[in-house]
């Protein structure tokens, strides 16, 4: 009766998070200045208090994707034709089942490939979504979609979703090399769903970063939880100021931590002593916004042809589906 099948490939070791966390943290705390990658923001907590922010009415964007998302779903399975959605930081992977909805419709889907770093979230949604889509190959891959391109799950014909705006979260040359590791590993024919915020009033942006609840303040300072917990570092977290401001040069906001007094923070599994002189700043995440135009460019760039942008209302989110072939690197 049951014709599902269900498997998880673990590309990491299962003390992978800790080795390239302490890596990270040591580049980040001896570097000045102090740059974090954000992926360490989503520890249980952090994911917890992200999924605060995606219901303020601040921030726009969740829903924004959500109705874009179901309202061109059909036309991007028919467009694509995939047979195979795989989904780069899948998460829970709430949204893309509008995705799969519209696709599993047609029949034309035999697999869908959740990658994720977590193992745990990502063997949770993948046993939610066995379950709702009987007979559809569900094969996770745990893994860092920045790192583990090369092991992507293989499908006649996929469609590599990237969604929330994440892309958002890359500096510039990091989302450059890996719009280009991508194209890299996708055959031509092959298509890409990449989910972002569309430049507008700077107002209206920087609102959703700067919530009057203070839940954003709340995910950023986390991140100093996060280093705490994991490497007996000792944080006082009410001695930084959440700063986010809008950086009208390369388009994003830029969250930041301002230590408010001189201090000197002791990061003990790293035997690291870190100065921070009053005002010093700890960068943890960037957001950057695009012009459809720009984005296109960079993908076209990338060595994709863009085949279409579909953006929300008042341009709240946008969606751009882009086609792998070997002919746009040329132009
Ligand atoms: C969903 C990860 C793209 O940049 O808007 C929200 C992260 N950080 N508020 C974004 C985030 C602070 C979010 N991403």
């Amino acid at each position: 009766m049951n014709e599902s099948s269900l498997s998880i490939d673990i590309r990491l070791p299962s003390d992978w998070a800790d080795d390239e966390m302490r890596a990270d943290m040591t580049r980040a705390f001896t570097g000045s200045p102090i740059v974090l990658p954000p992926k360490w923001l989503y520890d249980h907590r952090g994911s917890e208090i992200f999924s605060e922010i995606t219901r303020l009415k601040e921030y726009y964007p969740t829903e924004a994707e959500r109705s874009l998302l179901k309202r061109h779903a059909d036309e991007i399975a028919s467009v694509t034709g995939a047979d195979t959605i795989v989904e780069l930081g899948s998460g829970t992977s709430d949204k893309t089942r509008t995705l799969l909805d519209s696709f599993a419709a047609t029949n034309q889907l035999t697999k869908f490939a959740p990658v994720d770093v977590s193992e745990d979230t990502l063997r949770g949604a993948a046993a939610i979504l066995d379950k709702r889509y009987p007979g559809i190959e569900i094969a996770g891959l745990v893994g860092d979609f920045t790192r583990h391109l090369p092991h992507l799950p293989t499908g006649d014909k996929r469609l590599v979703a990237f969604l929330g705006g994440t892309i958002g979260n890359f500096y510039v040359e990091e989302r450059r090399a890996f719009l280009g590791a991508l194209a890299d590993v996708l055959h031509d024919g092959e298509w890409l769903l990449l989910g972002f915020d569309p430049l507008k009033s700077v107002d209206k942006i920087l609102d959703a970063y700067n919530d009057e609840p203070g839940v954003t303040a709340k995910f950023v300072r986390n991140v100093l939880s996060v280093i705490n917990n994991k490497l007996g570092a000792d944080f006082d977290l009410s001695e930084f100021e959440y700063i986010p401001f809008w950086d009208g040069t390369e388009n994003r906001v830029d969250m930041r931590l301002r230590s408010s007094v001189p201090q000197q923070i002791r990061i003990e599994s790293l035997d690291l002593h870190v100065d921070l002189g009053e005002g010093e700043e700890i960068r943890v995440e960037i957001s950057t916004k695009f012009s459809p135009g720009y984005l296109s460019e960079e993908i076209k760039q990338a060595g994709f042809n863009v085949h279409s942008v579909f953006l929300a209302e008042n341009d709240e989110f946008g969606l751009l589906l882009a086609e792998r072939s070997p002919a746009a690197q040329t132009s």
